[in-house]
């Protein structure tokens, strides 16, 4: 492992986009690796032990690629096999990402705080671990929303459609609940932060999670001595289980290019 070696990342599709961006403009010199697990998303709707699976695929895929560093740039993907990852391979550093429950509780001045994130999230014993820790007397409000990913997935970003319809369904509950935080506990959420925000009103603080992985992520680079030293600026590859004709469009619109391209992988 050297420190001109790539960073992994992997979502179960362009959702981690939304942290990349962040480690990005962190981190300019480092090469990406990013991979869309495509074919399986969204992976709300598996099984802990299919995603833990999936888990172990990609980060060998990425590890095989010359990985120093993976961000499991997904909160179901983290709260699911976060755990079992740094098991399974002790010599990998690994970041993950989780709902921002202490960032919210620190937050809110009325003391209740809402999170929109995928079911296996929320129903997660690494979540209710967090809420444990972190949500003392505050009421934490959560609420699923389904069919979201698969309209992020499509690129259906913008307001007006279903995907602003599918916002204003998720949000509305929380709004009800009289919540001054909104945490987006889902790495695809950042792309429609716009429409919560428009849903929740000025009022309402919108949280996500893409600056604190990846300071994280520079923190444990840090450590190692895996900073690259190089100058020029770094390069992004892209990887899809799905059909790179369909993702490519829509990793040019979220992440405004495809670098070096997008290559499919039968994993
Ligand atoms: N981006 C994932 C997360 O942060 C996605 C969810 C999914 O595939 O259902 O939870």
């Amino acid at each position: 492992m050297s420190a001109t070696d790539p960073i992994g990342v992997f979502d179960s599709g362009v959702g981690g986009l939304s942290i990349l961006k962040e480690v990005r403009l962190l981190l300019p010199k480092e090469d990406l690796l990013y991979f869309a697990d495509s074919k399986y998303c969204p992976y709300g709707a598996k099984t802990p032990t299919f995603i833990k699976e999936r888990s172990y695929k990609l980060t060998e895929f990425l590890l095989t690629k010359g990985a120093k560093l993976i961000i499991v740039a997904c909160n179901t993907a983290s709260v699911t096999a976060l755990e079992d990852l740094r098991t399974k391979y002790p010599d990998v550093h690994f970041v993950g990402v989780e709902p921002a429950i202490k960032q919210g509780v620190l937050y809110s001045r009325n003391h209740k705080v809402g999170v929109l994130a995928t079911g296996v999230t929320l129903s997660g014993e690494r979540f209710y671990s967090l809420l444990k820790r972190y949500a003392g007397e505050t009421l934490i409000f959560t609420q699923p929303c389904h069919g979201l990913v698969e309209r992020i997935e499509a690129g259906e970003v913008e307001a007006g459609g279903e995907t602003e319809r599918i916002v204003g369904e998720c949000t509305a509950p929380l709004i009800e609940s009289g919540v001054d935080v909104i945490i987006l506990g889902c790495t695809h959420y950042p792309f429609i932060r716009s429409l919560v925000e428009k849903k929740a009103g000025p009022g309402v603080k919108i949280i996500d999670t893409g600056a604190p992985v990846a300071r994280q992520a520079l923190r444990v680079l840090r450590e190692h001595n895996l900073l690259t030293q190089r100058t020029k600026g770094g390069r992004e590859f892209f990887f899809t289980s799905g059909h790179p004709q369909a993702v490519a469009p829509v990793i040019h619109r979220l992440w405004g290019g495809v670098g070096e391209g997008v290559s499919g992988q039968l994993l």
